[in-house]
């Protein structure tokens, strides 16, 4: 039974969500070709909310995060972004100063041919108004000391000199100058060792304090998603079969690819939400 009565959204009725779905559906091709990659999915997401839409490979995450971020649109349903539909400027520069991205392949979003800081600065473009030269290394410089990098240690540098997770520090360089409202990360863990994992996630939540944004946050991994989300959506086959704070959603799941999920996290995820039952 999805449970969507539950959590903060059972109170937050008057408020406008920050997202608001309703029988939001994406498909790709035709007749025999079909393929439903969102099948009409409805929720909400409220501002300075941390969201993880958690499923298996193929149930339709990216998909979705794609409506989200404006670069796919809806085949059928509704997608609201602060009570307004999303496509309804028609430049979507204004929606991505909004709403930015971290996704699983940080080289993709990073063209190999201009060095990082050219790309970093390139950032900027998405503001109406530009910021002096000076303002604009300073930013830069300042955005990479917020993920612990040197400014000089990427200077002249290419992407593909740098590490994944490197670059993935990149990604989210690129969020501290933006200042986004909010944020969509895309299995931002996928490409880093368990060691730096940790650390990303220390960003996301500096991010989230710091620039007090909005996160949607995809992965595979209900152990992961229940540390960091104020809520969790289940999705299984392109539709949400699930949605509430993670303690419900882990201690009583209602659906049965929760209860696959659960079981298949790391045993050391699995202690820790064991060793802290819902109240
Ligand atoms: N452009 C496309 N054309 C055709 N099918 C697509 C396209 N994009 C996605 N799909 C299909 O839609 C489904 C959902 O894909 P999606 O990328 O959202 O999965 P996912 O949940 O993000 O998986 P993963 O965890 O592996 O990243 C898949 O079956 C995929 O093959
Ligand atoms: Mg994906």
């Amino acid at each position: 039974m999805p449970s969507d009565q539950r959590g903060p959204s059972a109170t937050r009725t008057s408020e406008t969500a920050k997202f608001e779905a309703r029988g939001l559906s994406r498909t790709y091709g035709h007749g025999k070709k079909l393929k439903v990659a969102v099948d009409d999915v409805s929720f909400k997401i409220h501002d300075k909310e941390i969201v993880s839409i958690v499923g298996e490979s193929g149930c339709g995450k990216t998909v979705l995060a794609k409506m989200l971020l404006r670069l796919e649109q809806p085949t059928s349903g509704t997608l609201l972004y602060d009570g307004k539909l999303i496509d309804s400027a028609p430049d979507p520069r204004q929606h991505w100063r909004q709403v930015q991205a971290v996704f699983q392949d940080p080289f993709s979003a990073f063209n190999q041919f201009f060095t990082i800081r050219a790309q970093l600065k390139s950032s900027f473009n998405l503001f109406e108004t530009k910021p002096s030269d000076k303002e604009m290394e300073e930013r830069v410089d300042q955005a990479l000391l917020n993920v612990n990098i040197k400014p000089r240690e990427v200077d002249g540098k290419y992407p593909f000199e740098l590490s994944g997770g490197q670059m993935q520090r990149m990604l989210l360089a690129r969020i501290f100058i933006l200042e986004p409202r909010v944020l969509v990360a895309d299995e931002p863990t996928s490409m880093v060792d368990a060691c730096s994992r940790a650390s990303i996630l220390d960003y996301l939540m500096k991010l989230k304090q710091q620039l007090d944004m909005t996160i949607v946050f995809i992965t595979h991994d209900i152990g992961l998603a229940y540390y960091v989300s104020d809520s969790i959506f289940i999705m299984h086959e392109g539709k949400i079969v699930e949605q509430g704070p993670p303690d419900d959603v882990t201690q009583r799941p209602q659906s049965a690819a929760t209860r696959q999920l659960l079981d298949d996290i790391p045993d050391v995820h699995k202690n820790w939400i064991d060793r802290h039952p819902a109240a």
